[in-house]
C-alpha cells in the first residue's frame, strides 16, 4: 500500500443541525461548531466531516441542495465557513464536506428552469419521461417510499425521476454539461482549502436510463425498489474516474464514498492504490438490517452475525487498502443501542464497543455523541419524528398489516432520528445545545449522559475515547497498517483480534458477555496498553480471566 496523508487520521462526523446552536434558533450552526473546535482537538480528531451545510429547503436535512455555492442561512454565512476552515487549519485539522451530486433540490435554479421548459437546456439536466398508459413511466419505488417518478406540476403526463424524496430530482449524469458544472463546483470548494469530501449516494449516478416501464414488484405496493436501476449497468467506474481526474486528483483530496452494494470482488478498484476513492465506508454490520419485510420484523442481530460481519469487512480490504469504520452515523441508530445487548448498555459496555471500533484496521469515523455514549431516542409517537424515511417505513409497516405499536417499535429501533437528536453538552436546559427550542427533541437521558459531566471524570466514556485515540496515535504504524488476525474464536461473545506489523503485535479483547472469559496467552505475560477495568501498565499473567464487559488492549 502506498503511504497517503490521510491513512492514519481519526475522523469525526458533525451533523450541523444538531451539534451546537450559537444563536438560539434551535438549529445548530457553523459558529456553534467553531466554539467546539478545541473540544474536538482535545479529543484527538484530525478530520471533520460536515454533513451538508449548503443552502437547502431541508426536506432531507440538507441532502437536498438548492445552491451548491451558498451556505444555508440557518447555519450562517460563507464568512463563518471561512472562519471555521481557518480555525481547523490553525489546529492542524482538516475539514471535508458532504458532496451530494446524485441529485439536487427541486428548489435549485437548474430544476426551476427545467420544469419551465423540459425540452430546453436545463431539461437535459434531469431525467424527464412521459407517463405510460396514464400512469408513471415505471413502477419503481424511491428509497423513501412511493413511486420514484413525480408528475411535473402543471403537466398531465410528464414526470421526473427522484430516487430519494420528490424534492430531490436526480441529476442527469449522461449530460456532459451537468458534469462540467459539477466538476467546477467541486473544484471551487477544494480551491477554498477543504481537504476532501464524503461522497453521498454516489453509486446511484450510474443507472439504466432506458427506464424499462415494468419491473416485477417486490412488495404489496406493486413497486420495485429503485436500486434495480443501478444494477449491472457497468458505467460507474468510468463516470467516477472522470470526476476524480477533473477534481480530487489535482488536490490530493481525501474522499470517502458512501457505497452500498459494491461486490467483494470490486473492492480493490474502490480502495486500492489506484482506487476510485481514498476509502469507502464499511457498512458490513449496518447492512445486517436489510432483512425482513420492513423495520417491524427485522430480526435481532446475533452476536456471531455481528462478529462475522466485522471480520468479513476487515479481511476484504486488508490486502490493498483501508475502509472507513463506523458504528453509527446520521442514517443509523446509535451503535450502543444497536450492537450492545441490554445488559451491556452502560459505560463499561460502551467502552468495550469503542475499543473494537477504534482498534480495527481502517480509518475510524466517530459520529457526534458517540464519544459520550449517546443512545437511541425514546420517541413516543410517529408525529415526533422528522425524518421522511422514518415516516415511509412506518406507513409501510402499517400497509403490511403490522399494528401501530409494531410499526412504532420498528422506528424506535431503526429511525435515523435516533442519531439526530441534539448533542448533549451539559445537564443544563436543552442539554446545553440551544437556548431556544431545539428542532428535534433532546434525549431525556441528557442529565446523565453529557460532555461536561464526563470531561472531568477520568473514568468516563469520553475520557476513554480520548485514551483510545491517543493510543491509536502512539502505536500508529501497527494500528493503521497492521494486519488483523482473529483470536479465541471458540470463546462465546468475545471479539478478539491481533493487529500485527513486522515484530509488533497488539491483542484486542472485548468481552461482550455477562460471564468471565478465560484467556490463555500461551507462554508469555503481556502489558496492558489500555483497558476499561485494568489500568495501563499492568501486567497480565499468561492465563487470566477477563471480567464481564471487560475490554483490553495488550502489547504482546
Ligand atoms: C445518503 C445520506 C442520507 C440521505 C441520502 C440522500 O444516504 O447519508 O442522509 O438521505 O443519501 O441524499
Amino acid at each position: 500500500m502506498k503511504k497517503k496523508w490521510w491513512q492514519d487520521k481519526i475522523c469525526y462526523q458533525i451533523y450541523p443541525k444538531s451539534f451546537m446552536d450559537s444563536n438560539g434558533d434551535g438549529i445548530g450552526d457553523l459558529r456553534g461548531i467553531l466554539g467546539k473546535m478545541d473540544y474536538l482537538k482535545d479529543l484527538g480528531i484530525d478530520v471533520i466531516w460536515l454533513s451538508p451545510v449548503y443552502k437547502s429547503p431541508f426536506l432531507d436535512q440538507g441532502y437536498d441542495i438548492s445552491d451548491y455555492y451558498a451556505i444555508a442561512e440557518e447555519f450562517g454565512t460563507m464568512e463563518d465557513f471561512d472562519n471555521l476552515l481557518a480555525a481547523a487549519k490553525e489546529r492542524d485539522m482538516h475539514i471535508i464536506m458532504d458532496l451530494v451530486i446524485n441529485h439536487c433540490s427541486s428548489e435549485h435554479e437548474w430544476f426551476k428552469e427545467a420544469i419551465k421548459n423540459p425540452d430546453g437546456e436545463y431539461g437535459r439536466y434531469f431525467y424527464f419521461r412521459k407517463g405510460v398508459d396514464g400512469k408513471e413511466p415505471s413502477n419503481i419505488r424511491s428509497y423513501f417510499g412511493g413511486n420514484a417518478w413525480e408528475l411535473v406540476p402543471g403537466t398531465e403526463d410528464l414526470y421526473y425521476l427522484h430516487m430519494y424524496t420528490a424534492g430531490q430530482p436526480d441529476l442527469n449524469w449522461y449530460n456532459p454539461e451537468v458534469l462540467d458544472k459539477l466538476y467546477e463546483m467541486v473544484n471551487f470548494w477544494l480551491e477554498k482549502g477543504i481537504s476532501g469530501f464524503r461522497i453521498d449516494a454516489i453509486m446511484d449516478i450510474d443507472k439504466d436510463i432506458s427506464f424499462p416501464s415494468y419491473y416485477e414488484p417486490d412488495s404489496v405496493d406493486g413497486l420495485r425498489f429503485c436500486k434495480i436501476l443501478t444494477e449491472g449497468v457497468g458505467g460507474f467506474k468510468d463516470k467516477f474516474s472522470a470526476l476524480k481526474k477533473a477534481t480530487f486528483d489535482k488536490y490530493d483530496a481525501f474522499t470517502v464514498g458512501e457505497c452500498f452494494g459494491v461486490a467483494d470482488s470490486d473492492m480493490k478498484d474502490f480502495v486500492g492504490d489506484e482506487g476510485l476513492f481514498s476509502t469507502v465506508f464499511d457498512f458490513e454490520t449496518h447492512s445486517l438490517i436489510f432483512r425482513g419485510s420492513c423495520w417491524s420484523d427485522v430480526p435481532e442481530i446475533t452476536f456471531d452475525e455481528w462478529k462475522n460481519a466485522i471480520f468479513h469487512g476487515q479481511h476484504l480490504t486488508e490486502p490493498y487498502g483501508l475502509r472507513a469504520t463506523v458504528i453509527e452515523n446520521h442514517d443509523e441508530p446509535r451503535g450502543a443501542s444497536r450492537y450492545l445487548p441490554e445488559f451491556a448498555r452502560n459505560d463499561l459496555g460502551k467502552k468495550a464497543l469503542a475499543t473494537i471500533h477504534l482498534m480495527l484496521r481502517g480509518i475510524p469515523f466517530i459520529y457526534q455523541g458517540q464519544e459520550i455514549g449517546m443512545e437511541n431516542m425514546p420517541f413516543s409517537s410517529i408525529e415526533e419524528y422528522n425524518d421522511p424515511n422514518t415516516h415511509m417505513e412506518y406507513e409501510k409497516a402499517l400497509a403490511l398489516g403490522f399494528s401501530e405499536k409494531e410499526a412504532l417499535d420498528g422506528c424506535l429501533r431503526f429511525s435515523r432520528d435516533n442519531a439526530r437528536t441534539p448533542m448533549q453538552w451539559s445537564d443544563e436546559v436543552n442539554a446545553g445545545f440551544s437556548s431556544g427550542n431545539p428542532w428535534l427533541p433532546v434525549n431525556p437521558n441528557y442529565k446523565e449522559i453529557n460532555v461536561s459531566a464526563q470531561e472531568n471524570n477520568p473514568d468516563s466514556v469520553l475520557c476513554y475515547y480520548k485514551k483510545l485515540i491517543a493510543l491509536r496515535k502512539a502505536y500508529s504504524d501497527v494500528l493503521t497498517y497492521g494486519r488483523v488476525e482473529e483470536a479465541y474464536d471458540d470463546i462465546d461473545n468475545l471479539i478478539a483480534f491481533y493487529r500485527i506489523l513486522d515484530d509488533k503485535k497488539v491483542l484486542i479483547l472485548s468481552n461482550i458477555s455477562m460471564d468471565e472469559a478465560k484467556i490463555d496467552l500461551g507462554e508469555s505475560k503481556a502489558t496492558v496498553l489500555l483497558g476499561n477495568i485494568r489500568r495501563a501498565g499492568e501486567i497480565v499473567d499468561s492465563i487470566f480471566k477477563l471480567a464481564p464487559l471487560e475490554a483490553l488492549v495488550l502489547k504482546m
